[in-house]
């Protein structure tokens, strides 16, 4: 299968949040990866609703939201709404999580459950099979910038193993860190989706990072 690569808009410049919604359009980029923190799940706010709506207008990519807010059940249905394809929740900040699973893929949209780096893959043995994607997370999350830990190549390792002994169909998705330097060996050890944001949006030519991040990992 093709490895995919999805931009961090949290990097990106809100300014001109136009302009860089463009530029990932016409990049290389399969993917628009938005991060929307609550301020108690983890100790950063980023953007709510009213941006993500102005990001979905303009986006012409899937739209990969990774909710870093407690209790997200409470929002399930607006982020379908707001244009959301994947929806992503953290495995700390549910309760009921099978029913969670359940909720977003009965509002139309893929069910991902994000892991801190501190919770271990097997905590995801009983739901791998109701699962369109794991988000392995490779920094803790809540802010952008940060320096990726390396215990996650034996995580990936892990939810590979598992994916492949339950004959589930879930997508592996790295986020934190990831640059050049890591990218190849986090798509050896079984990862199908890359989520980089400074490394994209800091760079020089960010058309031209994401073109050399797809072809490192394929
Ligand atoms: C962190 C977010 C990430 C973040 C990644 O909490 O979930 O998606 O934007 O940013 P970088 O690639 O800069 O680590
Ligand atoms: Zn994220």
């Amino acid at each position: 299968m093709e490895k995919l690569i999805a931009p961090s808009v949290l990097a990106a410049d809100f300014g001109n949040l136009q302009r860089d919604v463009e530029m990932v359009n016409e990049s290389k980029a399969d993917w628009f990866h938005i991060d929307i923190m609550d301020g108690v799940f983890v100790p950063n706010i980023s953007f709510g609703m009213p941006v993500l709506k102005s990001i979905s207008t303009h986006a012409k990519k899937t739209i990969d939201v990774h909710l870093m807010i407690v209790d997200p059940d409470r929002y399930i249905n607006t982020f379908a709404d707001l244009g959301a394809d994947i929806l992503t929740v953290h495995y700390e900040a549910c309760t009921h999580l099978h029913r969670t699973v359940q909720a977003i893929k009965a509002a139309g949209m893929k069910a991902g459950v994000a892991l801190n780096p501190h919770t271990p893959i097997a905590v995801l043995e009983d739901i791998i099979a109701d699962l369109d994607l794991v988000c392995i997370m490779s920094v803790n999350p809540g802010f952008g910038g940060q320096s990726f830990i390396e215990n996650t190549y034996k995580k990936v390792n892990q939810l590979k193993h598992l994916i492949e002994f339950s004959n589930a169909s879930t997508l592996i998705e790295i986020d934190g860190g990831v640059t050049d330097k890591n990218a190849n060996q986090l798509i050896e050890a079984g990862a199908d989706v890359l989520v980089a944001g400074s490394f994209v949006f800091k760079s020089e030519d960010p058309i031209a990072t994401i073109e050399n991040l797809k072809t490192i990992v394929n």
